[in-house]
């Protein structure tokens, strides 16, 4: 298997703190007046939703879900398996899952059609980074960060088998 590394920063953690700032403003208008609980998907998702909750001026509450990744491949299997589900109900609640990246789009499909079952008030989808042109089944998010070119990234809670998360920066993984 070649070696990966981190070849570029892709966006600074100054862009990613103004984005995050704006979608906090844009999310809190939309919500004013209501309760939202947001569901943050582990583990890639978790330093996007510490940021963002408090940048959300609307009363929030949080809960988390861990769904199959890709283990130590780059590629989505299509499989999805939730590894821990929901600690709350969600019956009647306005509810933004909280994703790190959307790409083929078949773990957020699984998870909306799940959690949807469950009869929430609403549903929506916020995800920080977003890259389209992988997408293979039909799905959007309501909010997205960035869109971003058809490369792996790491940092900012995104990992390559569980490494780089700690970067303050999205970066882009190359290899040797
Ligand atoms: P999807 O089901 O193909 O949309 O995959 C979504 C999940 O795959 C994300 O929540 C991430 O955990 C992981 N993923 C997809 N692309 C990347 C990437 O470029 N870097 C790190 N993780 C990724």
């Amino acid at each position: 298997m070649p070696e990966k590394y981190v070849e570029r920063v892709l966006l600074t953690k100054d862009e990613i703190q103004k984005r995050v700032i704006s979608l906090g403003q844009q999310i809190s208008n939309d919500y004013a007046g209501k309760e939202l609980l947001l569901i943050c998907v582990l583990k890639g998702a978790v330093v996007f939703l510490s940021d963002l909750m408090r940048e959300i001026t609307v009363p929030v509450f949080i809960d988390f879900m861990a769904v199959s990744s890709y283990g130590a491949a780059t590629e989505s299997s299509g499989i999805v398996r939730i590894l821990k589900d929901l600690d709350c109900s969600i019956d009647n609640r306005h509810c933004l899952i909280v994703e790190d990246i959307i790409d083929t789009g078949l773990t957020l499909l699984y998870l909306k059609e799940n959690l949807l079952s469950r009869k929430p008030a609403s549903l929506k989808i916020v995800t920080l980074l977003d890259k389209p042109d992988r997408r293979r089944v039909d799905i959007e998010p309501d909010y997205c960060g960035f869109r971003i070119a058809d490369e792996f990234v790491v940092g900012y809670g995104l990992d390559f088998n569980e490494r780089y998360r700690f970067l303050p920066d999205v970066c882009v993984l190359g290899e040797k």
